[in-house]
């Protein structure tokens, strides 16, 4: 049976210059490189420079997609960026992306799952290229996540950073196996009764401001593995794949000890997980993108690897995809 697949054609990122070390923070608020390792893996983050906005970052990430694919923006039909820092409220960022990088046609929208925005993000590119209404779509994960921090909260300032990742997604025809190219399964879930754990205390109808991050970390973490191992189950179950079939596990990437207990309850062996935590922090909705191409560009994933993205954030939301590269 012949079918189409969205396949990987090119990948790129983009991260702000500046990096900000935990002892860097250690002299703004009361914490410790040591803490800080400990708890989540992290060592540093990139945060954006003054006037360096989502959209910038997301522009660089498309054009080094666009370069690594051999397209230019003629080729593409759709834009869908994830991202919970948007440069205004409208128009969508996607659109200033579209601008930037001179596409004058198709449609370009941004996409809100949170930190599971790029999941949420490829499962719609794929639908609209697999029903054929797209053959390629740009797929961005882009955040600026420094200016909604609470830089006085120690809880949640030292977790995330900026920067921004992109794939473009493009129609082939597959056999509609595994062993297809492309991706072979996405699994979305959300629930709304978990907002209070993870927010925004801002936003245009309710406060009229942009508001900064709020969490309740231990709360986060205590659901993360549970929901996480699930969508993953749902996707192994979909495709008769299980933690061994992966060559690649790339996971969001919010905390070493989520990553390395997920891993761990899906029989993933540890030498397949990228980790990128330690360097770029958590980066919401470009951090599984970013992940992708440090792995794609040191030579890890291959084409025809077998690659797990999972994702789980704000809302709560979370998600699944597997991805023949
Ligand atoms: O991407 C979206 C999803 N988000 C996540 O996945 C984040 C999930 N949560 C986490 O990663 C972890 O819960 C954190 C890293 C946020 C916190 O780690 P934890 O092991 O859950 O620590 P905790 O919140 O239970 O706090 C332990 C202690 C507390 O002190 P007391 O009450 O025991 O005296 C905190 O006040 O650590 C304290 N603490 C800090 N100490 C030094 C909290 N933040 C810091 C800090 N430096 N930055």
């Amino acid at each position: 049976m012949t079918l189409t697949r969205s396949t990987v054609r090119g990948i790129g990122s983009y991260l702000p210059a500046r990096t900000v070390t935990n002892a860097e923070l250690s002299t703004t608020v009361d914490t410790s490189d040591e803490w800080i390792v400990q708890r989540t893996g992290i060592r540093q983050r990139h945060v954006a420079a003054d006037g360096e906005t989502t959209s910038m970052l997301a522009t660089r990430a498309a054009q080094a997609a666009l370069a690594d694919a051999g397209l230019s923006a003629a080729d593409i039909d759709m834009i869908v960026l994830a991202t919970s820092t948007p440069d205004y409220t409208f128009p969508a960022t996607a659109t200033q992306v579209q601008e930037a990088i001179g596409m004058h046609h198709g449609a370009a929208f941004d996409l809100q799952a949170v930190c599971s925005g790029f999941v949420f993000a490829v499962a719609t590119a794929d639908k609209f290229i697999v029903t054929g209404a797209a053959r390629r779509v740009l797929v961005i994960g882009a955040e600026t996540f420094s200016r909604i921090l609470d830089w006085d909260d120690r809880g949640t300032c030292v977790l995330f950073g900026d920067g921004a990742g992109a794939v473009i997604l493009e129609a082939q025809d597959g056999a509609g196996t595994v062993a297809d190219r492309g991706v072979l399964s996405s699994h979305l879930r959300s629930d709304g009764r978990h907002r209070a754990k993870l927010y925004v205390d801002g936003g245009p109808s309710s406060t009229m401001t942009t508001g900064h991050l709020r969490m309740e970390g231990r709360e986060v973490f205590k659901h993360a593995v549970g929901m996480v191992t699930d969508v993953i189950r749902d996707a192994f179950a979909a495709t008769g794949t299980d933690g061994e079939a992966l060559d690649w596990f790339v996971p969001h990437q919010a905390n070493k000890r989520i990553i390395d207990a997920s891993a761990h309850k899906l029989g993933i062996a540890s030498d397949k997980v990228v980790i990128t935590v330690d360097r770029h922090g958590n980066t919401s909705a470009a951090s599984i993108p970013l992940a992708l191409d440090v792995a794609v560009k040191d030579g890890r994933i291959k084409r025809g690897d077998l690659v797990m993205i999972e994702a789980m954030g704000g809302g709560f939301t979370w998600g699944s995809a597997l991805i023949r590269w």
